[in-house]
């Protein structure tokens, strides 16, 4: 397909304030118009955070995935917040989303793509537009791009200036993490000392040999002659960034035209994607997403049919574009096998290229006895497990996998072997919004999502060297 033919295709009468005129949902009303108008003008004339040259390298990084030849790992804050903002938590998160990459690519046997909820993840969609506390009820929180956390009238108002302040955290942001991914912060060599606090139990052993073959490979590759060049391969690594592209003033403000293809491209983030209460076919997030040549993110919820996946994938990636689209699986544990079938069928019937990615964070929300608001990491796993199954017996691919995780030592999620029990959730629960994986959650799931990867491997081999007796 020519340049020319795609542009017409892709981004036919888009322009990108072309989403003005569609229904919006999940979206503040700003009071004071000059005051936003300032701030857009401000944002149009700001540098673009990421390049479309960046974009379309994970662009192609994905389309690897969709075809099977590589795993996604997504991960990060569901809101980041300014006052979490700090060097120390962008880099124990940047950290352990590597050292998870590591173990995943033993188990998956394939590269991982790398795809931070970072830089750029400030805007929450919510269930209810207002909140009541013990009689008061003020409008939603809706992430530090929009509003303030404090149960005050005042802080609930929605302020534009909150976008300059997104802006420069992301800007900043980036900027260490691209000195991390670059400047041989990597060193992923200790695998055993990742997981020393990993005590006592069936688990913990299991992880400790996980992490001996682990250390095995690697040495291997070391003696084998891995020559200075690829040492410093090694050294460097690439990652990327994404967040829900709710606050469309702010997307639309940091598009921009790439001037390689003359295309428009979302400057915000190297990928965006849509959640699942913004997906509407006909809606503004859908109309905005569709023109921006960056690859796309789509929260599937139970509620997504089968006829409105078609529609989407038509209007998102008309094309059919390896790497465009990945779908965004989050139904909860034990509903996988009621949702996911229709879907994937839907997914084959169009011969429609995607990656599947599974987000067991979004579906196991649930209230704990001492009444927090938490996920069990058991729900987490098994989520994983059925959406593995479903890939397995549809005979698709799964693609790769989306957590809400952080490097530090909170307690939001109950469960792994560092048991965190209700009682615990009140020690460091930090969330601006939804319940994290620890870091040494985060590490466990990517030992026991590895562990299931190289499962089906051998059981695939052990499968075709059956046929070919
Ligand atoms: C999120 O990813 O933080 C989110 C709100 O997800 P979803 O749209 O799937 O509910
Ligand atoms: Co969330």
């Amino acid at each position: 397909m020519t340049q020319e033919n795609r542009k017409t295709a892709a981004t036919q009468n888009w322009d990108k304030a072309g989403w003005r005129a569609y229904p919006r949902v999940q979206m503040p009303d700003y009071l004071d118009s000059p005051a936003l108008e300032a701030v857009e003008e401000q944002l149009r004339r700001y540098p673009p955070l990421v390049f479309a040259g960046e974009a379309r390298r994970l662009k192609s990084q994905l389309a690897d995935v969709s075809e099977g030849r590589g795993f996604l790992l997504q991960g990060g804050d569901c809101a980041e917040s300014f006052s979490e903002f700090s060097a120390d938590n962008l880099r124990d998160t940047f950290k352990v989303i590597l050292q998870m990459a590591v173990v995943l690519t033993w188990g998956a046997q394939m590269p991982v793509v790398k795809v931070g909820r970072m830089a750029g993840q400030f805007a929450k969609p919510r269930s209810a537009p207002t909140e009541t506390i013990s009689g008061t009820e003020l409008p939603s929180y809706r992430g530090d791009i929009i509003n303030g956390f404090d149960f005050t009238p005042e802080a609930r108002i929605p302020d534009p200036q909150r976008m300059l302040a997104a802006y420069t955290q992301a800007a900043a942001s980036l900027n260490l993490l691209r000195a991390f991914s670059t400047g041989g912060f990597a060193d992923m060599q200790r695998v055993q000392s990742w997981i020393a606090d990993f005590v006592g139990g069936p688990e913990a052993a299991k992880y400790r040999e996980i992490a001996g073959r682990i250390s095995d490979a690697m040495a291997f590759m070391q003696a084998a002659g891995v020559n200075s060049d690829t040492a410093h391969q090694l050294s460097k690594v690439d990652f990327y960034t994404s967040h829900e592209a709710l606050l469309l003033e702010y997307e639309e403000a940091l598009a921009r035209i790439d001037s390689t293809s003359g295309l428009p491209v979302a400057g915000s983030g190297h990928m965006i994607w849509i959640g699942d209460r913004t997906r509407q076919p006909d809606g503004a997030h859908v109309e905005f997403a569709r023109g921006v040549q960056n690859p796309i993110g789509l929260k599937c919820g139970p509620s997504t049919t089968a006829d409105d996946l078609k529609v989407l994938m038509a209007k998102l990636n008309p094309e059919n574009e390896a790497g465009r689209l990945t779908l965004i699986a989050r139904f909860g544990a034990g509903k996988v096998g009621d949702h996911l079938p229709r879907l994937v069928q839907a997914v084959k019937e169009e011969g429609a290229k995607v990656v599947w990615s599974c987000d067991p964070m979004h579906g196991n929300v649930i209230k704990s006895s001492t009444g927090y608001k938490t996920r069990a990491f058991d729900s987490i796993l098994r989520e994983v497990r059925e959406f593995f199954g479903v890939h397995q017996a549809e005979g698709t691919i799964p693609g790769g996998v989306h957590f809400e995780m952080t490097g530090k030592d909170v307690t939001e999620c109950t469960g792994g072997v560092r048991a965190v029990t209700d009682e615990d959730l009140s020690d460091r629960y930090h969330t601006a919004c939804d319940p994290r994986l620890n870091a040494s959650q985060s590490l466990e799931l990517a030992f026991l999502v590895a562990e299931e990867l190289r499962a089906r491997r051998e059981g695939a081999a052990a499968e075709l060297a059956a046929k070919a007796v």
